[in-house]
């Protein structure tokens, strides 16, 4: 006789598992018991051997057991069976259970083997598991909310200032417009009761005046790019850039050379407000020139994927590296004020206006050699 079919061999190893094993016949009487089915369910191998194994149901599991022994009785073998036993001081047992037919030696099935492994255990990890991510999920939802009405206050608080700026900006104007007016008054009415420096300081009251009006005027643009409606829609670069070119007096008139790479990708957008930033970023290639110089300027578009990048490229003074990241916010300039007029909100107009058009704006420059400004928005097809 081989090692692996000695009867004792084999009783050693039924006794040694950790799962309980368990004969019974097609009634369900218990055949035979090894010490893992004692440790988990309470009874001795005397205890349970000859009694029905629906001792070990649970009152609400009790038709279980008749069926699980019909299938047996077709040959049926059952894996892995999730269920509940009680144990023989009442408590319940989770439990899997593998069952399968027993033969004789002709194939008759005479009985069945039962193998039940403890899962409570792995239950009660589960039951952990199920219930920290409930937890977790709980959190995830109320931070999502903290993050939504967080969102929605700041959106107001933004509108809110947005409208107070307008209003104070808009307020501002009239006492500004008397300032000058008077200021002009006085000049036109009384310069031969002035001498030349009172004329002078008149003088410079009244360009502060028209350049403070100038400032509150790109404020109270500004304030309007966040607030107003856009039309998205397909926009013709081609077309726009030559109309911005001819339109804008500061650069038609400005004798620099503006190269056109048609044709231009289209993209989406509103078209008055990119009508603002071309005229924007061309009015600076054409103005932040050395003194005497023609300005140059190339616009050229590029595809990638769903974008396109809409480049102006000028041969202007460049922009310092360390201004490169101030020049898009408000009031923010790189050259003296002497030599170059502005109000510094000409960027912060752009970007503000791209962005909200979905899209991005850059820059790279070289002090001396010019500078390459560019916009991206989706792609459109016309
Ligand atoms: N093409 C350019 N070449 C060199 N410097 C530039 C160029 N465009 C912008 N800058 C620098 O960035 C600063 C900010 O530009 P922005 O258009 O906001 O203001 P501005 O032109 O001075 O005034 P505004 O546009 O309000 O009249 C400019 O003052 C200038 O220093
Ligand atoms: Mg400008």
């Amino acid at each position: 006789m081989s090692f692996g079919s000695n009867p004792a061999f084999l009783a050693s190893i039924v006794e040694c598992s950790d799962d309980a094993i368990i004969g019974k016949n097609l009634n369900g009487i218990i055949l035979s018991w090894n010490r893992a089915a004692q440790n988990i369910f309470g009874y001795s191998a005397a205890e349970a051997i000859g009694q029905p194994v629906t001792i070990l149901s649970p009152p609400d599991h009790i038709d279980e057991e008749p069926r699980i022994l019909e299938r047996v009785r077709r040959g049926e073998r059952i894996d892995h069976y999730q269920t509940v036993r009680r144990r023989k001081d009442g408590s319940l047992v989770d439990v899997s259970l593998t069952v399968s037919p027993v033969k004789d030696a002709d194939g008759k099935i005479i009985g069945c083997s039962k193998i039940a492994r403890d899962v409570s255990r792995q239950k009660h990890i589960e039951m952990e598991l199920a219930k920290t991510r409930a937890v977790l999920e709980e959190r995830a939802r109320s931070l999502e909310t903290a993050v939504a009405e967080r969102t929605t206050r700041l959106q107001q608080t933004i509108a809110d200032l947005e409208t107070f700026s307008y209003t104070v900006s808009h307020d501002l104007r009239s006492p500004l417009r008397a300032m000058q007016g008077f200021a002009e008054a006085v000049l036109s009415g009384y310069a031969d009761k002035l001498d030349a420096e009172g004329r002078h300081y008149l003088e410079r009251i009244s360009n502060s005046a028209i350049r403070l009006d100038k400032l509150i005027l790109e404020v109270l643009n500004y304030s309007r790019i966040g607030s107003r409606e856009l039309s998205i829609k397909p926009v013709d670069l081609d077309k726009l850039i030559e109309e911005v070119v001819q339109t804008y007096p500061t650069i038609r008139e400005s004798n620099a050379k503006i190269t056109i790479k048609h044709p231009l990708h289209p993209v989406l957008g509103s078209h008055a407000s990119l009508a603002q930033v071309i005229s924007n970023l061309l009015t600076n290639a054409v103005k932040f020139v050395r003194a005497g110089a023609k300005a140059k300027v190339e616009i050229r578009t590029e595809k990638h994927n769903s974008k396109v990048r809409c480049f102006f490229e000028d041969n202007g003074i460049g922009i310092p590296q360390n201004s490169l990241s101030k020049i898009f916010e408000p009031f923010q300039r790189a050259h003296a004020h002497a030599n170059y007029e502005g109000t510094g909100m000409g960027l912060a107009i752009v970007r503000k206006a791209i962005e909200r058009m979905g899209g991005t704006v850059d820059v790279r420059s070289q002090e001396g050699r010019g500078s390459t400004f560019w916009i991206e928005l989706p792609a459109a097809y016309l």
